[in-house]
């Protein structure tokens, strides 16, 4: 039996566009040669800067391009810490986001999660509580659950942080791939010129090619710019060209639609087979991204399916590094990208009986 892993949050081999890169790094090299190769200030190339710029509606001054968005939030977090600082996150929300504010000195609070987006009074209470520095949130098709912030939780959860003079930090890597459903404006239109974005290419195009951006008040920008210099001097500049290309070619709408095409049907197929395999668990119903977030029966704990899954062929995540306050002991992350449709209905299945089985045990 062919083991399925249904842990890694990664794009689909056959996603990557290989012919398109190659194209694009033979014309960045020709036109911008030597400015590619060479040392380079830190903030990145600037023809890929100015067209951020002018797609989020932002000085050119705003933008900063580096290796990758979880890079560029580990220097934000760093230049932003003031001894006692407190951050607080989703709950659950990207494991490697908590453990990026942690590691620069952070306490990290989780505030619950509903589909559709953070529950607003916890939120107060949070805020009111800790007077956080930071307030990381993923509002479109969240990692790990898969829930997207209503409209009115983005304009509610906006103006809660601005009383409250916490810096709002948003991360929005996966707001581009919405397979089916309405449109939410962008928090970022609520917010007032203190946001933070992050975004990244790395679900777009490639993650291997390290190329993330964010957008900032100039002067965070400044400050995290002298700190990434005084790390690694220059970011890894030939990507940075061949994304510049690619946009430039607009390879990137047609290669958005290509991605709608691959994921949607991946998406669907999850869906239908928990409804028809899972009793008594629960989940949101994502219309993009990457993932689903499960909440698993009544006394079924993460751990303990963990522990059986490899005899059904099955390969799961740790629910717990989710939650900030280490609970998720009954939650599963399913990344359903990566995975074909036959291989995500195989899962289910299979994920079903472990559930059975540690029900069983338990
Ligand atoms: C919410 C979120 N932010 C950031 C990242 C990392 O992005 P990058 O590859 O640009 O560092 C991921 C990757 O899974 C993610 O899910």
């Amino acid at each position: 039996m062919e083991t399925i892993a249904f842990t890694r949050g990664v794009p689909a081999d056959e996603s990557f566009p290989i012919e398109e890169i190659i194209g694009c790094a033979e014309a960045c090299l020709k036109q911008h040669g030597k400015t590619l190769l060479q040392y380079h200030p830190v903030r990145g190339f600037q023809p890929l800067r100015e067209a951020l710029a002018e797609q989020n509606g932002v000085c050119v001054d705003q933008i900063m391009v580096g290796n990758g968005s979880i890079h560029l939030f580990d220097l934000l977090c760093r230049v932003l810490y003031e001894p006692g600082d407190v951050a607080l996150v989703e709950r659950p929300t990207y494991d490697r986001s908590i453990t990026t504010l942690r590691s620069a000195g952070y306490e990290v609070h989780g505030i619950d999660l509903a589909p559709d987006g953070i529950e607003l009074d916890a939120f107060k209470t949070a805020l009111e509580t800790y007077r956080p520095r930071l307030v990381y949130l993923i509002p479109d098709f969240q990692n790990p659950s898969g829930a997207t912030m209503s409209d009115e939780k983005r304009r509610a959860a906006v103006d809660l942080a601005e009383q409250h003079g916490a810096q709002l930090v948003i991360d929005v890597p996966y707001r581009p791939l919405r397979y089916w459903g309405d449109e939410v404006p962008c928090l970022s239109e609520y917010a007032n010129d203190r946001l933070i974005q992050l975004s990244s290419f790395s679900k777009l195009i490639s993650p291997g090619m390290r190329v993330g951006w964010m957008s900032a008040p100039a002067d965070i920008v400044s400050r995290v710019a002298c700190l990434a210099e005084d790390t690694y001097i220059t970011p890894g500049m030939l990507p940075q060209g061949v994304v510049h290309q690619f946009l430039e070619k607009g390879l990137m709408e047609v290669g958005i639609e290509r991605l709608k095409a691959l994921y949607a049907p991946r998406l669907k197929t999850i869906l239908a087979a928990l409804d028809r395999h899972m009793a008594n668990g629960s989940w949101v119903r994502p219309e993009g991204g990457f993932f689903l977030g499960l909440t698993l029966p009544e006394g079924v704990r993460s751990a303990d399916l963990r522990q059986v899954a490899p005899e059904f062929g099955l390969k799961l995540s740790n629910g717990e590094g989710f939650y900030a306050d280490g609970d998720g002991s009954r939650f599963v992350r399913l990344p359903f990208c990566a995975l074909t449709e036959t291989q995500i209905d195989d899962a289910v299945e299979r994920l079903a009986q472990a559930v059975a089985k540690t029900r069983t045990a338990s």
